[in-house]
């Protein structure tokens, strides 16, 4: 999925109450620096949910593919989860919002 940067910064605004892309700063959700194929649950200073870090175990990487599913349908995919966010609904959303997260320096 070849997303739009610039088009995924305004997306990221439904994101940026409780998350950090550009620096390793934690809100109320862990910061997103390099989210794109970094380790699941791996934020060292962050309280992670027992959902989330359980749901490491099985899933341990933030592949594109994972990021997908779970920003489509967070409590979906990671029952438990205290990421309260109802999920993207616009296939374009989520690959912007992807491609943002890559690379926050081409938007
Ligand atoms: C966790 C992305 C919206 C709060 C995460 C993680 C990702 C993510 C990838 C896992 C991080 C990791 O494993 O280190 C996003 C994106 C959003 C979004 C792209 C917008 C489309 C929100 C919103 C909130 C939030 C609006 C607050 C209302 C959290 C919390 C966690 C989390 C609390 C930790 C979850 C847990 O430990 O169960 N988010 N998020 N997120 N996010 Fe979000």
């Amino acid at each position: 999925a070849d997303g739009d940067a610039v088009a995924g910064a305004k997306v990221f605004k439904k994101c940026a109450a409780c998350h950090v892309a550009t620096e390793a700063k934690n809100r109320v959700g862990p910061h997103l620096v390099g989210i794109v194929d970094r380790p699941m649950a791996s934020v060292e200073d962050y309280k992670y949910s027992k959902a989330m870090t359980e749901h490491a175990a099985e899933v341990p990487t933030w592949t594109e593919e994972a990021l997908d599913a779970y920003l489509r349908d967070p409590r979906g995919v990671v029952k438990g989860t205290k990421m309260a966010f109802a999920g993207l609904k616009k296939d374009d959303e989520v690959a912007n919002v992807i491609a943002y997260l890559k690379d926050p320096s081409a938007a």
